[in-house]
């Protein structure tokens, strides 16, 4: 059971130390008593959204909606090694600052993304021919760098993120190449010495149901905890398509990662579709919500689900995914659909039990 008791004098003085986003509070005076985030109460679920830095900053009624809606929130592309260090040794955490004070103001926990990737790393990494040695100082650098930046103020860092292929195999990365299988290992023995108090999670998408990959981070998780390595969460991203219909055992896969002990969380839940949407996809993107919340609501040591965005204003699918979308709880104007109410009902009927 988790619950929020942030007062107004604790909320303005933390929005006051936010410097730039000392705005903020007039948003979270009311935001606690409204809202997801309300229905989450003693569920021991936590409800959270990525955010779009930007946004942050430039769209209020956005910025009112992360605040009364949610809990926990994600930094979207705001914490991505390309982001803080666009020039190697040259850090810039401004939005990611930003967002971290904003939930302190809040009374938010933050899931700091991402560590160990593949994707969005910085051209200088990706572009020059280092060592396997080079290569290993630059990833602890890294995790201790940006960890100690934020040591003490991130609740669960995804550590690494989507090592594996489809059929279970490790993806061939930089990190893969150089190091071999143990630099996984290795990241999260570096991110523990880096912050102690934060939960360590792999994060995939694909893995909602019993499949491959999934199976592979079974094991994965099993091996690391018989070598004593601090892995403390799998995140399961949840980026679900309605043509493809949900996989029909989403709550026996996270049952058998929950009887491993590591916490588990839906971390980056969305359910796009072809557009245009009708009131019966619609309605089945509501089911597809529900059912990966309920999964987590079933379990003992799911810790949070989180949305990625909760608008269609600011979603990444219709950029990558041509002709889909409709893909958040809120559309383009911020107004609910029924993949909300769906949601918040569900929190609500957890949260009498
Ligand atoms: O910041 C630049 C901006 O300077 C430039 O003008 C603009 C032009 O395209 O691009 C901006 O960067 C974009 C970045 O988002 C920030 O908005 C990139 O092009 C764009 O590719 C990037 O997309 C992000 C994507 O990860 C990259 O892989 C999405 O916003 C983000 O939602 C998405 O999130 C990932 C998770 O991290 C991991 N799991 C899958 C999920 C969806 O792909």
């Amino acid at each position: 059971m988790k619950s929020l008791r942030i007062g107004l004098g604790a909320a303005a003085l933390a929005a006051l130390l936010a410097g730039s986003l000392a705005t903020l509070p007039s948003t979270a005076a009311t935001a606690n008593d409204q809202g997801l985030r309300a229905a989450a109460r003693g569920t021991g679920v936590r409800i959270g959204t990525a955010v779009d830095a930007t946004a942050l900053t430039d769209d209020a009624p956005y910025r009112a909606a992360v605040g009364r809606e949610f809990d926990v929130v994600t930094p979207e592309n705001a914490m991505k090694w390309e982001s803080v260090e666009p020039t190697q040794g040259h850090y810039d955490f401004t939005q990611a600052d930003q967002l971290v004070a904003f939930a302190r103001a809040h009374g938010q926990l933050v899931r700091g993304h991402t560590l160990v990737w593949h994707s969005q790393n910085p051209a200088w990494l990706t572009e020059a021919a280092f060592t396997p040695a080079q290569l290993k100082d630059i990833l602890r650098k890294h995790i201790f760098d940006e960890m100690g930046h934020f040591r003490g103020k991130i609740w669960a860092w995804d550590v690494a993120n989507e090592v594996f292929n489809e059929d279970g195999t490790l993806r061939d990365t930089i990190w893969l190449r150089a190091l071999g299988p143990d630099y996984i290992a290795d990241a999260f023995r570096w991110a523990h010495q880096a912050d102690p108090g934060a939960i360590l999670f792999l994060n995939d998408y694909n893995v909602e149901g019993v499949n491959a990959k999934s199976d592979a981070y079974y094991a994965l998780i099993k091996k690391l905890q018989a070598q004593h390595v601090p892995v403390g969460g799998f995140g399961i991203q949840g980026h679900l398509a309605l043509q493809y219909g949900l996989p029909g055992d989403i709550a026996a896969n996270v049952r058998r990662f929950d009887a491993l002990g590591v916490k588990t969380a839906f971390t980056e839940v969305d359910v796009r579709m072809q557009l245009p949407a009708d009131p019966i996809k619609v309605a089945a993107q509501a089911e597809g919500f529900a059912t990966m919340l309920r999964a987590c609501l079933l379990v003992r040591h799911c810790v949070s689900y989180t949305v990625w965005e909760f608008t269609d204003k600011y979603s990444w699918v219709p950029g990558v995914f041509s002709g889909e979308g409709s893909a958040t709880p809120f559309d383009e104007n911020l107004q609910p659909k029924p993949a909300y109410q769906t949601i918040r009902e569900t929190l609500m009927l957890a949260g009498r039990r």
